[in-house]
């Protein structure tokens, strides 16, 4: 029998595993299509255990883990916003939803995905949002399918390369 899943809501001691989990998972996801430089550029300032620890530190910025057994498999970064683009009132960016190439399919995606949608209810965000890459067909698979729809879109640079994205939405319940 496969190990349970368990999802961990992080803090600072968790920053070394998120940064080793967001390093490798962004690189097995876009470094075919990208420079080595531009990856490592990217990956050298976004992912670096320090940046992490300062993001674990801001109020508005929230990590979860996903394990399967003891190993990490995947991870989702949230940011609580109160101006955004087009979407009315409070609002929760999914910022980061990444998962290991051999979880893909395994079902731990909606696990994020529900836990994302809770917190956006626990905080009474009007909608959960976040930017995808318009080549990104699987991740944009996974988001219709789990009732986000595109709103806008907008531009990612990663280095010298500019990346056209679509930005998603999902309405928000919030608890009471
Ligand atoms: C995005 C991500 C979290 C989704 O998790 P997942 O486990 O792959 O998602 P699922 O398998 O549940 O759903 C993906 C769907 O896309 C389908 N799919 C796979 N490849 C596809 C393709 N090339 N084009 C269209 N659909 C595709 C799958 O069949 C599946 O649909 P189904 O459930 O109806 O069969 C995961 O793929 C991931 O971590 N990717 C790498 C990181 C990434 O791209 N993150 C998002 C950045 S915005």
């Amino acid at each position: 029998m496969k190990d349970a899943y368990t999802m961990v809501s992080c803090s600072w001691k968790h920053h070394a595993a998120l940064a080793e989990i967001g390093a490798s998972t962004f690189y097995e996801t876009f470094a075919a299509d990208n420079t080595e430089e531009d990856m490592q550029a990217y990956i050298g300032k976004t992912y670096a255990p320090k940046q992490i620890a300062l993001n674990l530190a801001e109020p508005n910025i929230h990590y979860y883990l996903i394990y399967q057994g003891t190993e990490v498999m995947g991870y989702i970064k949230t940011i609580v916003q109160f101006e955004v683009e087009k979407l009315e009132g409070k609002t929760l960016e999914l910022e980061k939803i990444y998962l290991r190439k051999e979880a893909h399919g395994s079902g731990m995606a909606k696990v994020l995905m529900d836990a994302a949608i809770q917190l956006a209810r626990t905080e009474k965000a009007n909608n959960l949002y976040l930017g995808v890459w318009q080549e990104n067909e699987r991740a944009l698979a996974f988001y219709k399918k789990s009732g986000f729809e595109i709103y806008n879109t907008r531009q990612f640079k990663l280095g010298a390369r500019v990346c056209e994205d679509f930005l998603l939405r999902l309405r928000i319940v919030s608890d009471n």
